[in-house]
């Protein structure tokens, strides 16, 4: 039996990845750890952990996500993103464990017309994006033996989200206000973590960065039209630019991923994203 060690399992792709676990029980043992059981930027705790349970398999779900904060937080969000990374990425190395990291589209800066492929020169634009590129960069140069995803806008029934933060709103005003001129792709966390099982179960593993995202783009403000759409509410959206919205960290103006290179050598079929959002809607609404 294999095992797979979930990091960061509380997180969005945690919950994700502890649902569909048991429709993988019959091979793969699973280990969930959460930052008490596993702080990722405590080397020697990641390392005396490995030692214990030589996962086959590590799944990184950990990150400091908070992409606002993370502009005051810059050395927090380095010691989770790329440090914490660093030492997965050691431990993986020195106990012959597969690394499966997750990384973001904001290692663009948005500036294009195409979609990004995963060989396409990374700029990011703010300091969330920086740290996650030092620690894409960090785990391929220590373990070469690692599969990093890239994803983007993920969502779920789990944590926080723009999903859930928009039907909270939508039940308390009459109108809203979102951004329409920042493009990209919906993904929920449910499809990652199958796809995340789909590269485990591969026979044969092609290590490196991957793009995987629900398919095409759209903006914040379809996306919540489609949101609204879906939960049948009455709230009036209106568009706005991103200097009408200004954040704390400035977000990629279109970060739209190319999914071919997971299609072609994991066979994994990304879904539409307002699939995959009607599925989420309909179960935070049980
Ligand atoms: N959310 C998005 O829109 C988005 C977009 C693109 C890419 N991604 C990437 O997708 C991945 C999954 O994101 P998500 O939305 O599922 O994240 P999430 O819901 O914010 O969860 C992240 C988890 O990481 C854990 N964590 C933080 N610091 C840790 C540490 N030092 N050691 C161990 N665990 C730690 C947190 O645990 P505690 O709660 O216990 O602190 C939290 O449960 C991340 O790599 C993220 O960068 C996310």
């Amino acid at each position: 039996m294999k095992k797979i060690l979930v990091v960061g399992a509380n997180g969005q792709l945690g919950n994700c990845i502890r649902k569909i676990a048991p429709d993988f029980e019959l091979d793969y043992e699973f280990t969930f750890t959460d930052s008490q059981t596993l702080d990722i930027t405590n080397a020697d705790q990641v390392n005396s952990f490995f030692s214990e349970n030589k996962p086959d398999f590590c799944i990184n779900a950990s990150a400091y996500t908070a992409v606002d904060l993370a502009e005051k937080e810059e050395e927090k969000a380095f010691a989770v993103n790329a440090e914490g990374v660093a030492h997965l990425a050691q431990a993986c190395v020195d106990f012959k464990t597969t690394l499966i990291h997750v990384s973001t589209d904001y290692v663009f800066d948005g500036e294009t017309n195409l979609c990004y492929s995963e060989d396409d020169f990374t700029s990011p634009i703010g300091v969330y994006g920086e740290s996650k590129l030092k620690g894409e960069e960090l785990a391929l140069e220590i373990n070469p033996n690692t599969i990093i995803l890239r994803t983007s806008w993920l969502y779920s029934e789990f944590n926080k989200n723009f999903v859930k933060t928009m039907l909270n709103l939508f039940s308390q005003k009459d109108e809203l206000g979102i951004v329409g001129d920042q493009f990209g792709q919906p993904t929920n966390a449910n499809d990652l973590a199958e796809a995340i099982m789909s590269i485990i179960e591969a026979q044969q593993k092609t290590f490196g960065v991957f793009h995987f995202s629900n398919y095409p783009e759209t903006t914040w403000f379809e996306f919540a039209e489609k949101i609204a759409e879906f939960s049948k509410s009455k709230i009036k959206l209106n568009q706005l630019t991103t200097e009408q919205y200004p954040t704390p960290a400035k977000r990629p103006k279109r970060s739209t991923m190319c999914l071919d290179k997971i299609e072609e050598i994991y066979k994994i079929e990304p879904k539409h994203w307002e699939n995959s959002l009607e599925e989420c809607v309909s179960i935070l609404a049980q």
